[in-house]
């Protein structure tokens, strides 16, 4: 699965792995010069007496030397270039996949987790293109040709040697099946251990204001003492085995000394060939100790490569609708057709139906919790409506080009992003060829241009990561200005001007209503002020429209809307008063 996974990410550099891999197999093959060399000294210098060969020999021995440096030299930059390119284009494919990830998404996966996977798992892949691809290669090559030379060389005492090897062969595997959980279990803790950081930083406002600084430590120092743990007994498994296979790797060079002496005593091996023989046993003890590193990285590269092919693999519950219905521009006009939604099991909108036009301004009042953001959230599909359905301009949203609906929306959500750049550079994020003015009119129209003018900076200050050193007011009115410079057909403001003050507030509303003309928009507010000039109020409670109508007709019920209205304003008399005063 993982190999296969990796391979379509390699395949573009098939030809220059291959070169590598050639290179590999030629270094591997020089690699086997040497010994031999040895045993020529041995044998024909020292025994025969040939010292003339003496020099050929060491030109022989030293030009291998510098060809297989310079061979390793060069597959070493080619494994560790392909693996920054698979590296970069793995990364690539795992940030635009998250693109494209709905809400849903997010709900159900913690920020430290994807960030896990984009950084310890991912450099797990990479290790395993720069280094154990060529590394397993290697290895075996060295390994079956030595093996092949020492047959050439002397058979009964290779086979002595060679007998020994599968039983280390054993001992690996049986180290591979017991390591390989605990990977997964160091993974799965590295990614807990992100979450913490992480949570703790993008939360320190709250921890200090809590003075919780003990408590996270201690957190923290739980989810770290795990991941030692963890590390630890996988690390357990390791030392149990490496002794066992190091004894055996040792063990040849007994069993070579004890079977070569005899041969060599009684005459049936030079000691040349003998020497030849000490000479290649690196080549087969190397291999065997390998082994158990090779498996160790082989594990941790499945273990990780399943994380990020996971990653890559979650689906979107909202897709682009392929055979769209096509339209330039959406005019506006919703209509909610008894519309129900869940999250999980959990009912949170029933029965839900009304109509808006363009220009109409729809205003959704409601306790905390009745569902208000979630209904504004699927005219974004968001979400998806589980019963019932939305139609914008008569055709049913999910019907129609996911890309264009939500280009003909803007909001302003009520929980505040502001990403780290300038005023101007947020203000401008859904339109970045706005000019100036445009800008300076939607910071205007959302009454922002006067606290931006006190900046030193001005448009250009740079609001921190979460707009940090803006008062919650401030990061509103930012919001509603880059939502207003969109221009969409349809406009919602989530609690948009919640924590500004009153009279702020009025003003700003009063310099949207010319705005407000020809679009459709939505208006979420506690303030009976914010919401009392809509064409329509939705009067929202525990997922049910309980009321509906405008300002002067709900009061005339006497219900949900009229007494927010008395404890906002007191008696109608003193409200009436206030209007006019
Ligand atoms: N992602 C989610 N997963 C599960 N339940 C959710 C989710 N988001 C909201 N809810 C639940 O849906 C209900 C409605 O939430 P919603 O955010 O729409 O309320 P609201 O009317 O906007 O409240 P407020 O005035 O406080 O903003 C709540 O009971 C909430 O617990
Ligand atoms: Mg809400």
């Amino acid at each position: 699965m993982s190999f296969k996974w990796i391979w379509t990410y390699i395949r573009p550099y098939g030809l220059i792995m291959l070169l590598g891999l050639v290179l590999v197999l030629i270094t591997s093959g020089l690699a086997m010069v040497n010994p031999f060399m040895s045993g020529m000294i041995v044998d024909k210098v020292i025994e025969a007496s040939q010292t003339h060969l003496l020099w050929s020999i060491i030109a022989v021995m030293v030009i291998t030397t510098l060809v297989k440096s310079v061979g390793r030299y060069a597959y070493q930059l080619i494994f560790e270039t392909v693996s920054q390119g698979v590296f970069k284009k793995i990364r690539e494919d795992i940030y635009n996949k998250i693109q494209t990830l709905d809400f849903d998404f997010f709900n159900k996966n913690r920020t430290g987790d994807i960030m896990a996977k984009m950084t310890g798992d991912m450099e797990a892949v990479r290790h395993f293109i720069a280094w154990v691809i060529y590394m397993v290669f290697e290895n075996a090559t060295i390994f079956i040709f030595a093996v092949t030379m020492l047959f050439i060389t002397n058979a009964p005492l290779a086979l002595f040697m060679v007998a020994i090897t599968p039983v280390t062969g054993f001992f690996a595997v049986r180290l591979a099946k017991e390591v390989k959980p605990t990977f997964f279990a160091i993974r799965e803790q590295f990614s807990r251990l992100n979450t913490v950081v992480q949570e703790n930083i993008s939360g320190n406002r709250v921890v200090k204001a809590f003075a919780k600084e003990g408590y996270e430590i201690e957190k923290f120092e739980r989810e770290n003492e795990a991941y030692r743990e963890k590390n630890v007994a996988s690390a357990q498994v390791w030392s149990k085995f490496l002794p066992i296979i190091d004894a055996l790797a040792s063990s040849l060079m007994v069993a070579m000394i004890l079977v070569g002496g005899i041969l060599v005593i009684n005459g049936s091996m030079s000691l040349g060939e003998l020497v030849t023989f000490n000479g290649f046993l690196w080549a087969l003890n190397n291999p065997m100790r390998m082994v158990g590193w090779l498996i160790n990285d082989t594990q941790r590269f499945v273990a990780s490569a399943e994380k990020v092919m996971g990653l890559l693999e979650s689906e979107p519950k909202i897709t682009p609708n392929e055979d769209a219905v096509q339209k330039d521009r959406i005019r506006g006009s919703v209509e909610f057709c008894h519309v129900g939604f869940s999250y999980g099991d959990e009912k949170v909108l029933e029965d839900i139906s009304f109509t808006a036009e363009p220009g109409q301004t729809v205003a959704i009042i409601g306790p905390t919790g009745a569902g208000k953001s979630t209904l504004l959230n699927l005219i974004c599909r968001f979400y998806d409506c589980t019963e019932g359905a939305i139609y914008i301009d008569g055709t049913d949203i999910r019907q129609m080009d996911l890309k264009l609906l939500r280009e003909s929306i803007a909001s302003a959500m009520q929980d505040v992003f502001l990403f780290s750049d300038t005023i101007e550079g947020n203000i401008a994020y859904g339109v970045p060829g706005a000019t100036e003015e445009q800008i300076q009119w939607a910071a205007q129209m959302a009454g922002a241009h006067e606290f931006i003018s006190t900046f030193e900076e001005g448009y250009d200050t740079i609001v921190g990561e979460r707009g940090v050193g803006l008062s919650g007011g401030q990061k509103q009115r930012i919001a509603l200005a880059r939502a207003l410079l969109k221009n969409p057909s349809i406009l919602i403001l989530d609690d948009t001007t919640s924590s500004v003050d009153s009279e702020t507030e009025h003003r700003i509303h009063s310099s949207l209503k010319s705005y407000y003309r020809d679009k459709t928009t939505f208006i979420i507010a506690h303030r009976i002020s914010s919401v009392k000039n809509a064409d329509m109020i939705l009067v929202l409670d525990e997922g049910r429209i309980i009321e509906q109508g405008t300002h002067d007709e709900l009061l005339a019920q006497k219900g949900y809307y009229y007494s927010v209205f008395q404890n906002q304003f007191g008696d109608f008399d003193s409200f009436i008063s206030k209007e006019v005063g």
